[in-house]
């Protein structure tokens, strides 16, 4: 834990422009600089950074933040990773907090086993580089794969000698303790013997994302053995397979540039790929997927591309870890190599031209990909027809986003032969499953309908309020401390003209109707005005966008950035429009009105939708009432909105 004031301080040393410039050249332009950004390819310069505000924002790709966001984007570090960074920067003494014994205990125990990793990746590439039969046997096979000496380096490979205890006897006189040889599952201790794991092995280290060495891979080298081709590190308090992704410290970069995330199985794939200048690639080493595992690819990308062995029998076996992707919302391609040939394989026999060009023409998505996989076993028996088409809206039904459904079923509606309006059918059995198993709630009869998608969206549909919302925040963060005259009652019950702030008119007439936010970054932000409000203060643009909350202030600076003096193309338009000031109470009151009335209409909705389902005449009775008086109010706010006329 880093104390906030030490926080505090952080936030206030870093300067934006210092920070940024560490990893971006920046040129001044104006009151601002301007560079090519960082997180996507662009030839002319549209990443901006203000002093002034304190933050940098991308024109081209819409990212933005401050300097702490800065770097924890571009390195890919945590919070208390980019604090720490930039306190090292600033020369910052970060005392963190007291902890526990326990605690104390386990980091230790974790660092030790860090330490004793680190060791050992060491003293594998000593020996693979520098003792004989390292070289004669370990360096001689990855040469013969065809892995040059410099990719030999950056990925640390290593070989540990064939000889039961070579490497845990020099471990121990190097000073390194028994115990956490055998925690890291280096050395096998039993009773009185100890030995080698990976003696006589190729080593392959496994690293997290900031390239610590958490577990290792050992290949065998004699093809006649018995013996598992491949040892892993066993499960420690450092390294837990399902959280982990083979190369993630090497792609991590070249993923977020690419915005894409190739997945391949094994170590050498992702060796090869990336020796081919293909580097955005990872493996989950054997394994079928984990939730974790995706989690981390989508730190980085929402798009993932799986290359399949051309002989893979395993294909069917991955949908179900497939499925897993879908549901988190990212988009999944499949890339099936030719019969025999597996990415390293193909990278080794084929140019980086060839290799690329064959994975961007054969990615397939993967509903159409697993739809033409299982067709082939169906022939025209009826039976496992229906059955694929369970499988296949399945897979359709748990990925979160509507539109995207939407656009699966009419293309699977073509390609298996079955009318649109049933896969809707199909699909809504399964959300109605997933709706009750959620809820414990009877699911509504209806969750999909049959919208075409290239109609416009409804109106009413309650992505309004999200605007409203949205617009309601953004002038309490961009404006509550303007003040505007607004109508009052005072003592003597007479209507009088006050001067207040924009933000205590909102905060008063958002909380007199009892209204909340849908969405919680929202609400957060509301209550945290309302709170300084409350202590007679406001709070400043700063608390806002270093707010120790990365919710709050990622929305903050998003909402400021948007502010048009941040715009490279400000200076040369010389035109001033009218600001929002002048118009400020006029825009508040409208917000104010457009979001209750969009609130009230949501309200609105969801009581029909209840209505529907609602079977005991007492509920329905409430229910109905409750209905009507909303109607009331939605026409008195509705004849308002129309009638505001302002000086
Ligand atoms: N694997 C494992 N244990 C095994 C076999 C395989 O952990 N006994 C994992 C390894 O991470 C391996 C991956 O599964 O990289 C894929 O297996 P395979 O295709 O057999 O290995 P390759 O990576 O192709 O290795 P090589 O090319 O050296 O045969
Ligand atoms: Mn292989």
């Amino acid at each position: 834990m880093i104390p906030k004031q030490t926080i505090d301080e952080i936030f206030e040393a870093a300067i934006i422009e210092d920070v940024v410039g560490e990893f971006v050249p920046l040129k001044k332009r104006g009151a601002n600089f301007l560079g090519n950004c960082p997180f996507h390819n662009e030839k002319t310069p549209s990443f901006t950074v203000s002093p002034a505000k304190g933050i940098y924002k991308c024109f081209g790709c819409g990212k933005a933040g401050n300097a702490i966001n800065f770097v924890m984007e571009h390195e890919h570090y945590s919070y208390p990773e980019a604090l720490k960074f930039i306190a090292r920067k600033y020369n910052i003494e970060i005392e963190e907090e007291e902890l526990t014994d326990e605690q104390k205990e386990a980091a230790d125990e974790r660092e030790s086993l860090y330490i004793v990793s680190n060791y050992a990746a060491n003293y594998f590439k000593k020996q693979l580089h520098e003792s004989d039969e390292g070289k004669a046997i370990g360096l001689s096979y990855f040469l013969e794969r065809g892995f040059r000496e410099d990719i030999i380096d950056k990925f640390q490979l290593g070989y540990n000698p064939d000889d039961w205890t070579a490497f845990t006897d020099e471990a121990e006189k190097a000073g390194h303790n028994l115990k956490y040889l055998d925690k890291s599952g280096l050395s096998i201790v039993k009773e009185d013997k100890k030995f080698d794991r990976f003696k006589g092995r190729v080593i392959f280290p496994i690293h997290n994302l900031s390239g610590r060495v958490l577990g290792f891979g050992g290949r065998i080298l004699k093809s006649e053995d018995k013996a598992a081709k491949y040892l892993n590190s066993p499960e420690s308090d450092i390294y837990s397979k399902s959280k982990v992704l083979y190369g993630i410290y090497y792609a991590k970069k070249a993923i977020s540039k690419e915005d894409i995330c190739y997945l391949v199985e094994g170590y050498t794939d992702v060796i090869s790929l990336y020796q081919s200048g293909v580097e955005n690639v990872v493996s989950s080493s054997g394994t079928s997927l984990t939730e974790g595992q995706i989690r981390l690819i989508k730190r980085f990308t929402p798009n993932i591309t799986i290359l399949f062995d051309g002989d893979a029998a395993g294909i069917k076996a991955s949908f179900r870890g497939i499925d897993m992707i879908l549901q988190e919302g990212m988009n999944v391609r499949v890339v099936l190599f030719p019969d025999g040939e597996d990415p390293d394989s193909y990278a080794k026999n084929h140019s980086t031209e060839e290799l690329k060009e064959y994975i961007t023409s054969n990615a397939q998505d993967f509903i159409r990909f697993k739809t033409s996989v299982l067709i082939e076993d169906v022939g025209d028996d009826p039976i496992k027809k229906a059955e694929l088409v369970k499988d296949i809206v399945g897979s359709i039904a748990i990925i979160p986003d509507q539109i995207k459904r939407s656009v699966y079923t009419k293309e699977c509606s073509s390609l298996l032969g079955i009318p649109e309006q049933a896969l809707i059918n199909e699909t809504n059995k399964i959300l109605r499953q997933h709706f009750s198993k959620k809820t414990n709630q009877p699911a509504p009869e209806v969750i999909e309908e049959y919208t075409p998608i290239s109609e416009e969206k409804q109106e009413d549909s309650g992505s309004d309020l999200e605007h409203w919302e949205k617009d309601t925040i953004r002038l309490l963060i961009n404006y509550g401390d303007k003040t505007i005259e607004v109508e009052s009652i005072n003592e003597d019950e007479e209507t009088v003209l006050e001067k207040v702030s924009a933000a205590l008119y909102i905060i008063s007439s958002i909380n007199n109707d009892k209204i909340t936010f849908e969405n919680e970054t929202y609400q957060k932000v509301f209550n945290f005005y309302a709170e300084k409000i409350n202590e007679d203060k406001l709070p400043s643009h700063q608390d806002f966008i270093n707010n120790p909350d990365q919710e709050i202030s990622q929305l903050a600076i998003n909402i400021f950035s948007n502010k048009h003096e941040l715009s490279p193309n400000w200076e040369n338009h010389k035109i001033f429009t009218v600001t929002e000031d002048k118009q400020l109470k006029k825009a508040v009151i409208n917000t104010l009105y457009a979001f209750k009335l969009s609130k009230l209409t949501q309200l609105i909705l969801k009581n029909q939708e209840q209505l529907k389902i609602e079977a005991s005449e007492e509920a329905h009775l409430q229910l109905l009432q409750e209905q009507v008086g909303l109607q009331q109010i939605k026409k008195r706010i509705a004849a308002k909105l129309g009638r505001i006329i302002l000086k």
